[in-house]
């Protein structure tokens, strides 16, 4: 037995000693595939998140995707990174039409008129090989993406889809949970709504106001589209890719978290404030004829809400402010 080890000794000091000694050993020859799960803090309060089994979440491919998403590399002339236009401190948008990045994990469509429906790392592949066109011999060239991409993916060759792996990965693990909203409801009972967001609160999920059919659920959207009778002659929305007239004018519903940082509002920005949002929804409703359903009030122009009740959902909007979420050192710039 002995023998038996002191040959195993030999033979590995050996194999050591050839290895610093041959030049043809590559770096690459050194890389190591062996990706740590990444703990993903799902809040208690949260829907499952669905992960892809083919794309588990890993530290090695968060820090990927997070590189990726704020190098310029990514795009094929190198004039922007994602972060360009989906800033951090806006809760990853920037005026006028972008969409934040916020629970996208819990996502099922993508784009103002739904135009991605497979899935986050679908979305991802569109971002990188049709919007940004990633120019893949750069980051292969790269001193340090190939490591990155092995570290990640067990893979020599750099390709859209692991990209798009990596990023949907990062993606995953921008969660906010931590509004006041959230402390209220879901928190150690410390803090408590004010009269006003108290209201507001259910204005909001009453049909006084009636929000809560689109915007319901702890995501505050249902992930679905509405026409929500912005317009007597409505944009195309879901109906560019579908081609079906009922789509005409349905979008995206957008989440309402953080709403008070996203600015301006609608798939065009066209309102600057959520004041201005509120007195859509009171008196500004306009029919057509794919007008929801649940918007129930179109036909009188709006929910007519008093200055008061104006002002107190006003106040329960700004209780989705999740001020972590736009300081949370992970999601931030690697560079
Ligand atoms: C030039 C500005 C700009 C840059 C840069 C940019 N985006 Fe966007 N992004 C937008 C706009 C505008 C929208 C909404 C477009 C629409 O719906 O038609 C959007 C929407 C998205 C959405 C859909 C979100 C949702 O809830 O439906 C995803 C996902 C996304 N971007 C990912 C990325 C990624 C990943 C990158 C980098 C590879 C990136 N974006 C770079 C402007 C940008
Ligand atoms: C029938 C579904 C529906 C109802 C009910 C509804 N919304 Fe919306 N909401 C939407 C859709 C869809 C959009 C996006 C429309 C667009 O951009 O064309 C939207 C957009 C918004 C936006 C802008 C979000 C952004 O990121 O630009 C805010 C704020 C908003 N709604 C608040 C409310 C409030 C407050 C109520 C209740 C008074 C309400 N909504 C009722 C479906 C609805």
């Amino acid at each position: 037995m002995k023998q038996f080890y002191f040959f195993l000794l030999a033979s590995s000091m050996l194999a050591g000693l050839a290895a610093c000694t041959d030049d043809t050993v590559a770096p690459e020859d050194n890389w190591v595939y062996a990706p740590t799960p990444y703990q993903l803090q799902v809040p208690a309060h949260f829907p499952i998140l669905e992960i892809p089994e083919d794309n588990p979440t890993t530290e090695e491919g968060v820090w990927l995707g997070r590189m990726l998403y704020y190098d310029p590399i990514t795009h094929a002339d190198s004039a922007k990174s994602c972060a360009t236009c989906h800033v951090q401190e806006h809760s990853f948008t920037s005026d006028p039409t972008v969409i934040p990045h916020i629970n996208l994990g819990w996502s099922k469509n993508f784009l103002w008129n739904g135009k991605l429906q497979n899935g986050l790392e679908d979305a991802m592949l569109f971002e990188v090989s049709e919007f940004f066109k990633t120019d893949l011999s750069r980051l292969e060239q790269h001193p340090d993406y190939p490591r990155y991409f092995y570290e990640a993916f067990g893979e020599r060759t750099i390709t859209y889809e692991l990209a798009a792996k990596a990023l949907a990965q990062f993606e995953r693990t921008m969660i906010s949970a931590n509004s006041k909203y959230d402390r209220v409801l879901y928190g150690d009972q410390t803090e408590f709504f004010t009269d006003a967001e108290l209201n507001g609160w259910e204005i909001f999920f009453t049909e006084k106001g009636d929000c809560f059919h689109c915007h319901g659920g702890i995501l505050f959207t249902d992930n679905d589209f509405h026409n929500n009778a912005l317009d007597t002659e409505p944009d195309d929305g879901l109906m560019a890719i579908t081609g079906n007239p009922l789509d005409k004018g349905r979008f995206k519903t957008p989440t309402l978290r953080n709403i008070a940082l996203t600015g301006p509002y609608m798939h065009d920005g066209r309102y600057e404030t959520l004041e201005e949002v509120i007195d859509f929804y009171s008196e500004g409703l306009k029919r057509s004829d794919t007008v929801d359903p649940l918007m129930k009030s179109v036909h009188l122009g709006g929910k007519h809400l008093t200055e008061q009740e104006k002002s107190d959902l006003l106040a329960f909007l700004l209780t989705l402010t999740d001020s972590t979420y736009i300081t949370n050192k992970n999601l931030a710039s690697p560079f």
